[in-house]
């Protein structure tokens, strides 16, 4: 039996791999490491806990030693590494974090993995996953491909190319077998309400001010979380060692076009007067450092790999919001406590 041990799989797309891989292949065992984090929540696996190849162990990637303990107990043939500190605006407020995490973890969990293979690599991968947020920023035209230079602007993208560069130089120096991707932002059912989509159908369905960062023209790269997940599939298994892929919907949307779409779809939903929501619109302080742009060329994984997304965004962001109407106590729960004051602290005073 194949062991997959996927890192941050309590998280927002690390409970989407999870599920995909605990579901499509009953022949392997996946043990999901994380140490429930604030974006941590075992809630989002529940309906795959008891499945007999599921295994949770509750570690952090910044100690070494435990996490050496997890790879020899487990020998996994495979990793698939999620966890991290994903948030832009918290690496603005605690870069340190960003960087025991994101770099120092990444570093551990090569080494552990290096060790337990003990250089015998065959039918072993190290299946790192990033973002696009490491090409740094694009103007009004062109679009980020693999050959991308990097340069990160924000403290969590500059944590992420490091940890990019520390698995490439892993797999140059001591031959380890690995994969990344870099995709776009996600959306999704699960969606931590701290990032746009999800804090704004919070906020609409609490009757909160929906903050837009500076004037709204700056623009993302949206993708079905399912469909990364899907992604992250055929890379682990197909994509060719050393490499790296980006993972995109060609799916560009201004943010404040996105939520304007957003506040349409909420209002029919609910059945209430068109405008209702959008009038919760509110134009706030932007993020030092706002990268204007990010928008994937996906052509690399559609052509070798074959990769298309299944939904439109039409269709995933109705999954989503449904998603949300029907799980108002999963955000509640995940709102209650530190999400408080974390809100006060961002957006209280800041308009
Ligand atoms: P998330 O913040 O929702 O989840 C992160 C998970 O990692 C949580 O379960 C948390 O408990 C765990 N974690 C954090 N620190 C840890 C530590 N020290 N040890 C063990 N576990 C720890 O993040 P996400 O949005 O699901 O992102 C997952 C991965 O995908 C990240 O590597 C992120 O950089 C990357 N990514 C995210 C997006 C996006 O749009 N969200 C896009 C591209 C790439
Ligand atoms: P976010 O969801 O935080 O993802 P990222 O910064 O990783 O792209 O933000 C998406 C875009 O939305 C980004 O341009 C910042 C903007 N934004 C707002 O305008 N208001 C908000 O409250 C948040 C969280 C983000």
């Amino acid at each position: 039996m194949k062991k997959i041990l996927i890192t941050g799989g309590a998280g927002f797309i690390g409970s989407h791999v999870v599920r995909e891989f605990v579901n499509k292949y009953p022949e392997y065992h996946i043990v999901n490491l994380d140490a429930l984090t604030y974006a941590g929540n075992l809630e989002n696996l529940k309906d795959i806990e008891n499945k007999p190849n599921y295994t949770f162990v509750k570690a952090d990637i910044t100690d070494a030693a435990h996490i050496l303990a997890v790879f020899q107990e487990h020998q996994p043939d495979g990793v698939i590494h999620l966890a991290a500190e994903s948030h832009v605006d918290r690496s603005i407020t605690n870069p340190t974090a960003f960087v025991m995490t994101n770099v120092i973890g990444t570093v551990n969990l090569l080494n552990a993995a290096k060790e337990i293979w003990k250089d015998n690599f065959e039918g072993k991968r190290f299946h790192h996953v990033s973002t696009d947020e490491v090409y740094g920023t694009l103007g009004e035209s062109g679009l980020f491909r693999e050959d991308t230079a990097y340069d990160p602007h924000s403290p969590y993208s500059a944590s992420k190319a490091s940890s990019d560069h520390f698995v490439r130089a892993y797999h140059d120096t001591y031959g380890l077998p690995i994969v990344l991707t870099n995709c776009s932002n996600n959306y999704g059912p699960n969606h931590f309400p701290e990032k746009l989509i999800p804090l704004c159908i919070h906020n609409i369905l609490n009757n909160k001010s929906l903050p837009i960062y500076g004037d709204g023209k700056f623009t993302r790269d949206w993708l079905f979380v399912i469909d990364h997940a899907k992604a992250i599939d055929l890379v682990f298994h197909n994509g060719k060692n050393g490499d790296s892929y980006n993972v995109g919907g060609f799916n560009e949307w201004q943010n404040i076009d996105l939520v304007k779409e957003l506040c349409k779809q909420v209002d029919e939903k609910l059945g209430r007067p068109q405008g209702t929501a959008a009038a919760l619109i509110t134009f706030v302080k932007d993020r030092p450092g706002h990268d204007l742009r990010y928008a994937i060329d996906a052509t690399k994984i559609n052509q070798e790999l074959g990769y298309q997304p299944s939904v439109t965004f039409e269709q995933g962001l109705s999954v989503t919001i449904d998603w949300f109407l029907n799980n108002q106590e999963w955000l509640d729960n995940v709102t209650s406590g530190d999400y408080q004051k974390y809100y006060e602290g961002q957006y209280v005073g800041n308009s």
